[in-house]
């Protein structure tokens, strides 16, 4: 079986680093993979080629079968890949529902700006806004639809940011350290979505994490970068027992002395 996504020896540099070197890993429809790796080894880098932000200097990527390298953000969007960043990236000025209605994705529609008036647009949006709604009461949300999106707190931001992710139904979701800074209750429910989007949504979720208990209890399959490549990938269990894992997060002289 061909996993949904494939990345192939993809390598991005800037300047004189090598921010991505050379990195290959795939990930399996209805899964979480996690890419984890110290600060700095090209994980958001990765994040930012696959969803189209960046052009590769070389490798390949198949979505769906389909290579997809070099197409621009909205197209890859467009086939059925969503994305988070780091920072929560809402609009601060405007309320919290429209802020996911932005985001709907007019399948086989016209774009809403395309229609000028009429029955047509008043039943698009009504059906942008019922789907938002849909979405913000998944993420716990609902009942904030109609504050300004800059009363929410930090949290919630990033709840929102995920909302707007969703809202296109996507196949797959990027996940960029979601969980970084938000408090205990917060992160127990980010927890429990992902989960609840993978077993009940049939989703599929890329997640850069740092918080290793995270990783390993949640994810099928993790793939561990340092300095742009890619050195172990496989079960969780699998990697944690890598030495590269040790060496990553401790450094080399504790492998020497502690192995
Ligand atoms: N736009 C950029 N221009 C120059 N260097 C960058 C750029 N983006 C990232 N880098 C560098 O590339 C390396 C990988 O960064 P990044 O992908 O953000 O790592 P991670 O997400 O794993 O912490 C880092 O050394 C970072 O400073
Ligand atoms: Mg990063």
């Amino acid at each position: 079986m061909t996993a949904l996504l494939e990345v192939a020896g993809i390598s991005k540099r800037f300047g004189g680093l090598l921010a991505v070197d050379n990195a290959t890993f795939s990930v399996d429809a209805g899964t979480i993979t996690s890419l984890i790796g110290p600060n700095g080894a090209g994980k958001t880098t990765a994040f930012n080629i696959v969803s189209g932000f960046l052009k590769p200097d070389g490798g390949g990527i198949a979505f769906r079968g389909e290579a997809v390298e070099g197409l621009e953000p909205f197209e890859i969007a467009r086939r059925g890949m969503a994305r988070t960043f780091q920072d929560p990236r809402v609009f601060p000025e405007m309320s919290v529902i429209d802020n996911v209605v932005v985001g709907v994705r007019q399948k086989g529609e016209r774009p809403l700006w395309a229609v000028l008036r009429g029955a047509e647009v008043d039943a698009q949006w009504k059906r942008a806004r019922e789907r938002a709604e849909t979405i913000l009461a998944r993420v716990g949300l609902i009942d904030r639809r109609n504050e300004q999106a800059s009363a929410l707190s930090f949290g919630e931001q990033r709840f929102l940011s995920i909302a707007r992710a969703l809202v296109g139904d996507p196949q797959i979701v990027l996940l960029d350290e979601p969980t970084v800074g938000l408090d205990r209750a917060s992160f127990g429910k980010l927890v429990e979505l992902m989960k609840h989007l993978v077993t009940d949504g049939k989703k599929t979720i890329l997640l850069v994490e740092h918080n290793m208990d995270v990783v390993m209890s949640i994810s099928e399959k993790v793939v561990l970068m340092v300095q742009g490549g890619v050195v172990a990938s496989g079960a969780p269990a699998e990697v944690r027992a890598h030495r590269s894992m040790v060496e990553a997060y401790l450094g080399k002289r504790h492998v020497a002395s502690g192995q």
